[in-house]
């Protein structure tokens, strides 16, 4: 599954992206294991023929790929940061991710590209906390249990789980938490529910 994500530049994606579209020219397309294409627009005007020369380009890929249309965002009226806030199709945005998340196996996704949240499910038997952080996740989830530590391996280890790194941590989301973890301690820094 490949999402392609970009802002309308006259009426056409971005021109880095396009460069990277470009690249997947190659004989080896034949070993993609991509079945499906998604596709997320922004774009200023409000012009009803907006992404009519990417929708164009995008379903001739689709043909020549063999893939499947996962599904389209197209936003009109969104040309500086902050415009998109409060619009519907950050949910309809969500939902995708949404349906998408559910069709790819947990560890597929923690392997696009970056093997990091596949190293923090192999070891698990690593993950710790301090006493304080027993306080902190089980006063910000009001958690019933005293093993926060068991709690949270369940948690990373489910299905569900979306594990990314930034920086020194992993962050992972889980049942609207989100559980942050030190990359080189292993430790459980704190959890809290995810604001929505
Ligand atoms: C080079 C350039 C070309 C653009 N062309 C269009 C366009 O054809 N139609 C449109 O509605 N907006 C156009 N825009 C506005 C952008 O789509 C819009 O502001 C978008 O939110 C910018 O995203 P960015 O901040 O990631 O560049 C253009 C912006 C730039 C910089």
């Amino acid at each position: 599954m490949v999402v392609i994500a970009s802002p309308v530049y006259f009426y056409g994606i971005s021109a880095e992206l396009k460069a990277i579209v470009d690249r997947l020219h190659t004989p080896m397309r034949n070993e993609f294991k991509v079945k499906k294409l998604a596709l997320l627009l922004v774009g200023a005007a409000d012009l009803p023929e907006l992404f009519d020369a990417i929708k164009l380009q995008y379903q001739l890929v689709l043909n020549f790929f063999h893939l499947e249309d996962a599904g389209m965002v197209l936003v009109r009226g969104v040309k500086d940061i902050g415009d998109i806030k409060g619009r519907k199709e950050l949910e309809e945005a969500y939902n995708l991710g949404a349906s998408i998340h559910d069709e790819i196996p947990c560890s597929v996704q923690q392997g696009k590209g970056d093997t990091s949240g596949l190293e923090l499910l192999n070891h698990l038997d690593k993950l710790h906390t301090t006493e304080l952080g027993v306080v902190r996740i089980k006063k910000n989830l009001s958690l019933d249990t005293d093993d926060v530590v068991v709690w949270c391996k369940d948690k990373i280890s489910s299905a569900q789980a979306i594990i990314t790194r930034s920086g020194k941590n992993w962050y992972i989301n889980v049942d609207n938490f989100i559980i942050t973890v030190n990359t080189h301690s292993y430790t459980i820094i704190t959890a809290h529910r995810e604001k929505r």
